[in-house]
């Protein structure tokens, strides 16, 4: 019979890539930890409303790449594509964020149907960050200044780069929207497909068209940035101005807008050259009204996500595998003394060692065998008991 494969996009984590991941996650926890997020866990599956009222219908991860379903109660539910409106339903749900300031942080799966490739899958983990209740800059900053302290501890500094840009408020977006759909309908014969079509439904996608073409009918259109008021552009002059100060490199980006509706003001994107077509590691950027829109009372909000696999990607492709943990012991047994050897290895687990003891039988010889493949530091046969001569020989 024909053995079950895994889902097309959906990757196992075999040991080594899963210590790595798990590894990364630690190093992560303790980064974020020192700068007050707490930890959410979350459900991989919302109600499908959530994802359709906060990521937008016209983005491609509502139009075409959800993992949406009907259960048995004829509830349509999806398997969350992204973190951040899971985040704010839940915030909303136990008054997490009313007239206080909290930031959040989980690592978890999410699932888009996406065409699978290097560092694009079907069920992928993010790192996903929220903060809620700070209308200033200045946590921008200070979560960016967070990311290059990870990319520094990783070794990964010289290999990603931020760019960031700003979007301004909904209000003046679809001032631009206007002109921008106004200019480009001249020219709609000579737009990319997919462009010709967010003509009508999503315009500002077109800005990051990767169709060359487009690209050179963009150079001539509306800027954005034209559209902004003194109050948004005074928010990105004092991002730009922290990020000075903390001497963040950065790159500005006006084409960047992000596939996700929700954000305005500050966005942002780190991204790499050694990950080929999914250059990007990390994005996000502020969403204020989103809290409103989902049902909350109007709060301001600041995160990103990081993709793990690329995270893995680039740590695995800069610094090679680090080699997998050997244990200080291998305790031999038989079929006598098995008892009496269990308790030996608790004992000596108990003192901080990593002890691997033969389970499973065999003869003398193949449990050697096993001992010297294990790597293990000592090999104590199965008659050594004496337990401060064992400690000696560990510490020496
Ligand atoms: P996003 O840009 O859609 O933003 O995803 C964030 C990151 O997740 C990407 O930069 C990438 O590293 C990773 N990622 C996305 N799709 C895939 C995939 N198919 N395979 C592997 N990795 C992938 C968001 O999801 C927003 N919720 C970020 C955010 C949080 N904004 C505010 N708060």
């Amino acid at each position: 019979m024909k053995s079950i494969q895994s889902i097309r996009g959906m990757n196992d984590l075999l040991p080594e890539d899963a210590a790595l991941f798990l590894d990364l996650s630690a190093q992560i926890q303790a980064l974020f930890e020192s700068y007050q997020f707490e930890p959410l866990l979350l459900p991989t599956l919302e109600k499908t409303e959530l994802f359709a009222r906060s990521i937008g219908d016209a983005t491609d991860i509502v139009e075409k790449e959800m993992y949406t379903f009907t259960d048995r109660n004829e509830d349509s539910l999806t398997l969350r594509p992204e973190g951040t409106a899971g985040v704010v339903r839940a915030c909303l749900e136990h008054g997490l964020i009313h007239n206080q300031i909290r930031k959040f942080w989980f690592i978890g799966p999410m699932f888009r149907h996406e065409r699978p490739q290097k560092g694009r899958y079907r069920q992928f983990y993010q790192l996903d960050a929220e903060v809620f209740g700070i209308a200033t800059p200045d946590v921008e900053a200070e979560s960016l200044a967070m990311l290059s302290t990870l990319w520094q501890n990783l070794g990964l500094s010289k290999h990603i780069r931020l760019e960031i840009n700003t979007i301004g408020t909904a209000e003046e977006r679809k001032t631009y929207r206007q002109k921008l759909v106004e200019y480009l309908s001249q020219f709609k014969d000579q737009l990319d497909e997919d462009s010709q079509r967010r003509l009508n439904t999503n315009p500002l996608r077109i800005l990051d068209s990767k169709d060359a073409q487009t690209q050179a009918l963009l150079n001539d259109a509306p800027q954005l940035q034209d559209c902004l008021s003194e109050v948004s552009l005074k928010h990105y002059h004092d991002l730009k101005a922290y990020l000075n100060a903390l001497n963040i490199p950065y790159f500005e980006n006006p084409k960047l807008v992000r596939g996700l509706d929700y954000y305005c003001h500050t966005v942002f994107e780190w991204t790499t050259d050694l990950l080929g077509a999914q250059a990007t590691v990390c994005g996000g950027g502020r969403y204020d009204g989103l809290v409103e829109q989902l049902g909350g009372r109007a709060n301001t909000a600041f995160g990103f996500a990081m993709g793990m696999e690329r995270l893995m990607l680039l740590v695995q492709q800069l610094n090679p595998a680090t080699p997998k943990a050997t244990p200080d012991v291998y305790i031999m047994t038989n079929e006598d003394n098995l008892a009496s050897q269990l308790a030996l290895a608790k004992r000596l687990r108990a003192d901080g060692f990593q002890v691997a003891v033969n389970l499973g039988g065999g003869s003398n010889k193949s449990q050697f065998r096993r001992a010297e493949k294990s790597g293990a530091k000592v090999i104590l046969e199965a008659d050594v008991q004496d337990y401060e001569a064992i400690l000696k020989r560990l510490n020496g």
